[in-house]
Order: C-alpha cells, then structure tokens, then sequence
C-alpha cells in the first residue's frame, strides 16, 4: 500500500483500506485523475476504467512496483502486463524497433482495443515482461484511461483488475470484489463499451500473428497488412500446444461453478439444455443457463439469464464477464451455457468462454421429431 496516497484523497468511499473514487461531475472526474496518476506515480495500485476492462494500473517503469501487481492478483510471474500508452510519441522510449506493419497498426486502430507486441528497450524492467526481451504495448480509448496514463507519468503497466482465475472485470464492484483491501484505489468509470480484453498482435514476426481474439477482428488487420498468422495453441487448445501469450495457457475466466457449452442447432441446443437442467435439478443441484434475449423463453426451468441479442453479438461481449459473475453470487452448482461462434466477435467470444468452460463442449444433434 502507498501510505502517502491517502493524503491525497479528501473524503470518499474507503474498503478495508482501498479507496473507490466515484465521478459524477468534470470537477471530481479532474480530481480523482490526479489522485489516480499521482498514487501511481508514487508507486501505488490503481484500478481504472478502459473501453475493454477493467485494469490494475501501476508504474510500468518501475520494477518494484510492477512486482505488486503479480501480488494483488496471484498472478504467475511469468506472465507478462501490456503497457498503457496515451500519446505516440511515448512508444519510442519502450520499443527497440517500430516495424512498417505496426505504424499502420497504430494509425488504424490507436486508442483502441488492438495490443502490439514489439522488441522492448532497456528502460522497461523485466519483472513488467515477465522475464522477456519483448514488450506488449496499447493506447486505450478511454478518456480516463488516458488522462490517468498522463498523469501518471506515460507508461502504466495494467492487466485485467481481477484475481487471477477470475472473470475479468466489467464494473467497479467486480474489482472490488476481487481487490478490496489488496490495492489503492478504484476509479469507478461505470460501464465500459467492449466488455472483453484487447485484440493481441505479435508484430516481431512476419506475417504478424494473433495471440489473442479481441473486438478488432483478424479480417479487420488483414485489410490493413495483410497476411496474419494465428498463434496455433489458440486454435486446437492441445496439450503439448504452448500458446505464444504465456497468460493464455492459464485456465482463465472461471466461474466457481462448473460450466458446459452446449452447442449445434439452437432448437437442439434449447431441448438439450432443458434436459441437462432437469437432469441437474433431480439431484438437487442448483443450476444456471445463459441464454440470449432471442432465447429466454425456450427455458421453463434453472435460472435463465440473457448475455445479450444475437442481433448483435458486440452485447455478447458486453455481458459475458457480468453474467459469470452474477452467477457465482448466486452460488449455482453448474451452468449451461448456449454457443455464440457465429456473429463478428465469435471467435473472441468463445475463446472466453470456452476457458471459463475448461473446453467442456456438447455438440447436440438436431432432432428429427416432426
Ligand atoms: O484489454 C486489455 O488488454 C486489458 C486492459 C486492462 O487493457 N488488459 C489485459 O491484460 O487483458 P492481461 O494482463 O489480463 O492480459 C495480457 C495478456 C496475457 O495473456 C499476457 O501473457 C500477454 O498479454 N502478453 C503480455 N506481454 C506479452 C509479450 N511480451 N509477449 C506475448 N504475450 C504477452
Ligand atoms: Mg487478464
């Protein structure tokens, strides 16, 4: 904890030490940025808002505060933090090298959701890389997000604001949850648009390849450079298959209860899910399914959530986290869950949800009453 960063707060919410910064005005929203880029500038932990989610801020360019991060969140020290930039000007302080394919990265989709993975320079600790010569870098479209980068000096180191193994965070209550009395501050930004992590491009190799799905699709960098490889262990999910992200070999994004993907034809996959509850039901199980608007009412019996339409799978995103955590405070034994592969965020989708499932997957059949 940073002792001093309370003498920078004048009266606001306190939890077990941890201090959640609520803004509904420009004048509180100035005032909790500087507190936020301040505290991380002394070295503190600061979750705050960007347009994907929640992130657990702290000073990139200082190792000893890196380190608390690992800390907060339990998280392996070989997996390394993306560090948050708001100005260009900033990445050649950090990158060794700016390849032609991320300039035209950078001016497509920066701030945005898109994290590019370069040859960092000596100014970057190891303990921010985890041990690597390579350095993941994106500039958030939050304007919190940025003011707070500023403020704090340029370069904020900052994974998802949750525990490790845990849904990411959507809201601020979702971090406090997990970091109550484990970090500094809170900046509450309310929701976020995206709902899941940033899109991944290793860009030292050509073709550049895609470590992790986001809401920038791999069509949408294809139509700016070209070629682009997809790191193979976040296709097939094998065993022996090491994924070239070290955060993605681990079981992510998991809800306390167990979870299985029920996927095929959707009158199929309403029938076989209905089966499965009553199933569970009869043995006393409490048991949850996550359905789609569209999909609601094909399910009389467990508790039913929507996760958002089909119409438009961008609201699929937006709740998927939530809705795995509105799960777990409701202490379900098992979820259902329907299979959303299909719409322009299919594969990011279900790259979450298949790990929040541990790959746990039912393919139904259609049925051929008629
Ligand atoms: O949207 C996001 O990216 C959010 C927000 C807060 O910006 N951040 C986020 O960070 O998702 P985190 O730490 O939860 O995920 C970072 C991922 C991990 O899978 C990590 O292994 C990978 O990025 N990564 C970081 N640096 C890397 C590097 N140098 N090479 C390969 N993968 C890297
Ligand atoms: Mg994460």
């Amino acid at each position: 904890m940073v002792t001093s960063c309370y003498n920078l707060v004048e009266k606001e919410e306190m939890h077990m030490n941890t201090i959640v910064l609520s803004i509904d005005n420009e004048q509180q929203m100035q005032k909790s940025v500087k507190t936020a880029g301040d505290c991380i500038r002394l070295g503190g932990l600061v979750a705050f808002p960007t347009e994907t989610v929640y992130g657990l801020g702290a000073d990139a360019l200082n190792a000893a505060a890196a380190e608390k991060i690992y800390t907060a969140k339990g998280r392996p020290s070989d997996n390394p933090l993306i560090i948050h930039i708001a100005d260009i000007e900033a990445l050649d302080r950090i990158v060794s090298e700016i390849p032609q394919k991320a300039k035209i990265l950078t001016e497509r989709f920066w701030p945005g959701p898109l994290t590019l993975v370069m040859k960092k320079t000596e100014l970057v600790p190891l303990s921010t890389t985890g041990g690597l010569q390579t350095v993941a870098v994106r500039m958030p479209n939050h304007p919190l997000a940025l003011a707070i980068i500023r403020q704090a000096g340029g370069y904020v180191a900052a994974p998802s604001a949750n525990t490790s193994g845990r849904p990411s965070p959507t809201l601020a209550k979702h971090v406090l949850e997990d970091m109550e009395g484990r970090i500094d501050l809170i900046v509450d930004g309310g929701e976020l648009p995206i709902g899941i992590e940033s899109t991944i491009v290793d860009i030292t190799v050509d073709p550049p390849m895609l470590l992790r799905p986001g809401y920038i699709t791999v069509e949408m960098l294809q139509e700016c450079i070209g070629e682009v490889d997809t790191d193979p262990a976040m296709v097939s999910m094998a065993a022996h298959q090491v994924p070239k992200a070290p955060g993605m070999k681990y079981r992510h994004y998991a809800p306390k209860a167990e979870l299985k993907i029920v996927e095929g034809e959707p009158e199929a996959v309403a029938e076989a899910i209905d089966k499965f509850v009553i199933h569970q039901l009869e043995k006393g199980r409490k048991v949850g399914i996550i359905a789609t608007d569209e999909s609601l009412g094909c399910y009389p019996q467990g508790i039913v959530k929507s996760i958002g339409s089909r119409k438009d799978d961008s609201t699929i995103a937006q709740n998927l986290y939530g809705v795995l955590r509105e799960f777990d405070e409701l202490q379900v034994d098992c979820i259902f869950s329907e299979s959303f592969s299909e719409g322009k965020m299919g594969n990011a989708i279900m790259n979450r949800l298949g790990k929040a499932a541990a790959n746990q997957v039912i393919h139904v059949q259609k049925t051929d009453k008629e």
